[in-house]
């Protein structure tokens, strides 16, 4: 079931998504080579709590246990769900963070890809392409139009350039939970629903370097590449509502296209 939200919840999921957008403007900077991720968690943990917010992830539960942090941090084959850890951060990474706020009980969901110092070309153009997903399955949100728009705009631009486009997880409604109906997939499958006012949806191309496949490793969480190329993941909190659609998360990209 579909939870069309009124004015008065939009307004409080916007406050939401402007607060986590906030936090990433101040955390992309610090995700350079040297930085261990978990102190990327504790930093991301004090910050939502010092601005009045919760982190929605930590305790999230998904299969039987529940993830153990506030942000995903994915480094290169690591697709999504990244536990944060010892492991520092090294020059040529992509690091793909992935963070939500429940502030007031309204929910935000945002990812970036973040380039550690130079990465190889290779990697700069899997990064843009995915944002360019992003855009374009965005600009595919029309009031009245079907759902399914979106996830084929994702899947051309994505196979223009032989990527890989990740199945198995996709975009969702997001806003009073973490996850409502509908999925959002990034490639045309399953139900196609009408994009009506009142509808708030998380946006997210998972794309590969390689082939589509995936593996879950033994923590039960971080999802790799089967092929062990690098992966990029970009998302945003997307409002329908009196015929417009208004992107409620910030834009990101100028802090990691410096
Ligand atoms: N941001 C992810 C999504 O969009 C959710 C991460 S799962 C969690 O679905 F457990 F880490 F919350
Ligand atoms: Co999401």
């Amino acid at each position: 079931m579909i939870r069309l939200k009124n004015e008065k919840q939009i307004d409080g999921i916007r406050k939401s998504c402007k607060m986590l957008s906030a936090m990433y403007r101040e955390l992309i900077p610090q995700v350079k080579p040297g930085v261990q991720t978990i102190d990327i968690d504790h930093w991301v943990r004090d910050w939502i709590k010092k601005a009045g917010g919760k982190p929605v992830f930590l305790g999230y539960r998904m299969k039987k246990n529940p993830y153990p942090a506030a942000i995903c941090v994915s480094i290169n084959e690591e697709v999504i769900h990244g536990i944060p850890s010892k492991r520092r951060v090294r020059e040529g990474d992509l690091v793909s963070l992935d963070c939500g706020i429940d502030l007031g009980g309204f929910i935000s969901d945002q990812a970036v890809s973040v380039e550690a110092g130079r990465v190889s070309k290779q990697v700069r153009d899997l990064n843009a392409a995915t944002l360019e997903c992003l855009r374009r399955g965005i600009a595919a949100v029309k009031a009245g139009d079907r759902l399914l728009q979106i996830s084929r705009a994702v899947e051309n631009h994505a196979k223009s350039f032989g990527y890989g486009i990740v199945q198995e997880y996709c975009g969702h409604g997001v806003g009073l939970a973490l996850h409502e109906d509908p999925q959002v997939p990034n490639y045309p499958h399953g139900p196609n629903p009408k994009m009506n006012n009142g509808m708030v949806m998380a946006i997210e191309p998972m794309i590969n370097m390689g082939t589509a496949d995936i593996e879950i490793l033994d923590d039960e969480w971080t999802v790799v590449t089967a092929d062990g190329q690098v992966s990029a993941h970009w998302e945003h909190t997307v409002a329908v509502f009196n015929g417009k659609t208004e992107v409620l998360t910030e834009p990101l990209e100028q802090f990691v296209f410096v």
